[in-house]
Formats: structure tokens, sequence, C-alpha cells
């Protein structure tokens, strides 16, 4: 079974790490065809003001300038892709940390001229990632790849970049690990979590402003994963399905 997790850099350094850290292994455990895409969390941010870059973000995207891609390449591929590595090394995991450029795994797509450097996952070539596989290693992906006719490096979101390379690799599974565990009715409240939300659902969250900032993208590709056929896509933990927001088809 192939398998998505994105692993959001909110969990990298926090006490959620045991629990998403726990469930990958026993995925691979499986011999399931996991791949792990990751974020940054506030690396990114931390690195633009030390570098005094100024930096906005548009409907949970962050508007990205080539001096602000430098910083993203360097502590998305470096930093945050290491320590996924080496946490995952950790656990007795052959990791490999990976970009959409190395061995051409995926190309990306410009969005909107007026987000900048900023695409979603377009061609997807899954040879690299299978011959990993049958190693029995884990890709670790980092959101980052060259634009299909260009060439010139793009910063995804790292919950579309999970969601696109779910649908294009006809993943069976795609899951989200946040802080917050999964989606909740009030989100300062942890004993409000839903257990399941409609596509339907999902929208009228976000519309109402329950769902807001970095839930948003989270919850939007989750629902284009359910869309286009990916069969079983959580916000939330494998191995504890009562603690997960499943996402499901429907009114
Ligand atoms: N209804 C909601 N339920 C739960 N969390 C919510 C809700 N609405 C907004 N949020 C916010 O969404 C955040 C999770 O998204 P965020 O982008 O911060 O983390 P991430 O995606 O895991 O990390 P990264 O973006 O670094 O990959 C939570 O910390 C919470 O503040
Ligand atoms: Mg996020």
């Amino acid at each position: 079974m192939r398998i998505v997790v994105k692993i959001g850099g909110s969990v990298l350094n926090s006490l959620e790490t045991a629990s998403w850290l726990h469930d990958v292994q026993s995925l691979v455990a499986d011999r399931h065809h996991l791949m792990i895409v990751h974020g940054a969390g506030s690396l990114i941010t931390e690195a633009l003001a030390r570098h005094h870059v100024a930096t906005a973000f548009v409907n949970g995207q962050r508007v990205t300038t080539a001096e602000v891609i430098t910083d993203v390449i360097r502590e998305m591929r470096g930093t945050a892709s290491m320590t996924v590595v080496s946490l995952c090394r950790q656990m007795g995991i052959s990791a490999v940390g990976l970009s959409g450029a190395d061995g051409q795994i995926f190309d990306a797509e410009m969005i909107d001229e007026s987000l900048g450097l900023v695409g979603r996952v377009a061609a997807v070539r899954p040879q690299l990632l299978e011959k990993l596989w049958s190693l029995n290693m884990l890709p670790v992906i980092t959101p980052v790849a060259p634009d299909i006719q260009t060439g010139q490096l793009l910063n995804l979101n790292g919950d579309w970049a999970a969601s696109g390379l779910a649908q294009k690799l006809g993943a069976s599974v795609l899951l989200f690990y946040t802080d917050t565990g999964g989606v909740r009715w009030d989100r300062s409240d942890p004993d409000s979590l839903m257990r399941e939300i409609t596509v339907r659902q999902a929208q009228d969250l976000i519309d109402q402003g329950r769902v807001a900032a970095g839930m948003i993208p989270k919850v939007q590709s989750a629902v284009e994963a359910v869309a286009n056929g990916v069969g079983k896509v959580g916000i939330g933990r494998w191995c504890e399905p009562t603690m997960t927001t499943w996402v499901v088809r429907g009114e």
C-alpha cells in the first residue's frame, strides 16, 4: 500500500515527535510503501528575520521572491530534512532526504505570478521512490521542485505537495501530522476534535472561520485528495485513529 505522510514543522521539535515516529516505524515495519513530506515550521521565518528579508502570506502560501527561496532551500533541504532523517535513524529506519529535483522525482508548475516562486506538483516520476522502497528505505521529501518549464526551483506548501504527490502516486492513504492532532470545532479546545468531516462540512468550517491559518491548506488539500481517489485521508494519527479527523466524501 502506498502511503503519504506529511510531518508538519509544528511537530518536528515538540512532544508530538514521539507519536509520529512511532506510527512511521510501525508502517515501515508492515512493509508499506511509505513516503514522508515534511514542513519547516518557524525555521524559514526565523532565517528570513536573521537576514532582514521581509515576507508575506497570501491564503496560507508564502510569497516567495528569489531572496526568500534561498532561505527556503537552505532551511528545508538542510535543517528540516536532516532533522527528520536523523530522527528516523534513531528509530532504526533508513531514511533518505530528497527534493523534487533529486532523481527527477517531481516537477512543479507555478500557481500564480503574485505568489512568486510558489508551485504545485506537476509531473511525478516514481522510479527512484520504487527503488528505495525495494531497499526498505524511506524517502523523506522536501517540498521544493523545479519548474516544469524553466527548471527554476519553486517552493511548495507542504500540505499541497503531500496531497499532490498522494494523488499522482495513486496512494491509498494520506495522513497529516500536526500539533493540534486533528481538526477542532473550537481551535482552542483539544476536547472538541472532530472524528470525521465531510467535504461539504470542510468548506463550511473554513467559511465560518473555525478552520483557519495553517489548517486551511491542510483541509483544502485533504478535500482535493478525497475527490481524486485517495482512499483514506486523515489529519491525526494512524495508530490511534480515534484521535484523528478523517475527511470523507459527501454532504
Ligand atoms: N479548527 C482548527 N483545529 C485545529 N487547528 C487549527 C484550527 N484552525 C486553525 N488551526 C491552527 O492550525 C495549526 C496547524 O497548522 P500549521 O501550518 O501551523 O502547522 P503544520 O502544517 O503542522 O506545520 P508546517 O506548516 O510547518 O508544515 C494549529 O497549530 C492551529 O493553530
Ligand atoms: Mg502548515
